[in-house]
């Protein structure tokens, strides 16, 4: 009995915690100044980042291919930790293409609580592993 009233709650401060967290989230650009590119170490910039909360907002900036830059990023979602760790794309979901990146960039609002894995495609895998184009984020229900 006592368990299960214990759960009940627990489950009860998740949710309302996940409803103040409205409030409070944050807007984060991804890299900061370097923005999303070649060879930025995004698994680093998100331990310095973290932790992230639920509906924070994540801005991917990345110039779209021109004449004097041969890159195109985009941002997919991969679906597990073993498509991340592998930069797999082959069941992963494009959230932006290489031209949503310019501008005031393409916003990922971070409102579940899940693991997101960010990678860039493009060049057969080769931005997510020798580019370094990838990191994942698990946002936190908020407690303030
Ligand atoms: C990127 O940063 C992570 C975390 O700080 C580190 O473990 C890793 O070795 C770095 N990768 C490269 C290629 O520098």
């Amino acid at each position: 009995m006592a368990f299960s009233y214990g759960a009940q709650g627990f489950v009860l401060l998740l949710m309302a915690a996940s409803l103040l967290a409205v409030g409070e989230a944050k807007t984060i650009v991804v890299g900061g100044s370097e923005g999303w590119r070649f060879g930025f170490n995004y698994t680093d910039w998100a331990l310095q980042n973290s932790p992230f909360y639920i509906n924070d907002k994540l801005v991917f900036k990345y110039a779209p291919p021109s004449d004097s830059s041969s890159h195109a990023y985009s941002v997919y979602v991969l679906p597990d930790l073993w498509s991340y760790i592998t930069c797999d794309f082959r069941r992963a979901k494009l959230l932006a293409n290489e031209r949503q990146g310019s501008g005031e960039g393409f916003v990922v609002v971070l409102n579940m609580w899940r693991p997101y894995y960010f990678a860039s495609g493009g060049q057969n895998g080769a931005l997510c592993s020798e580019g370094l184009m990838k990191f994942f984020a698990v946002p936190l229900p908020r407690w303030n």
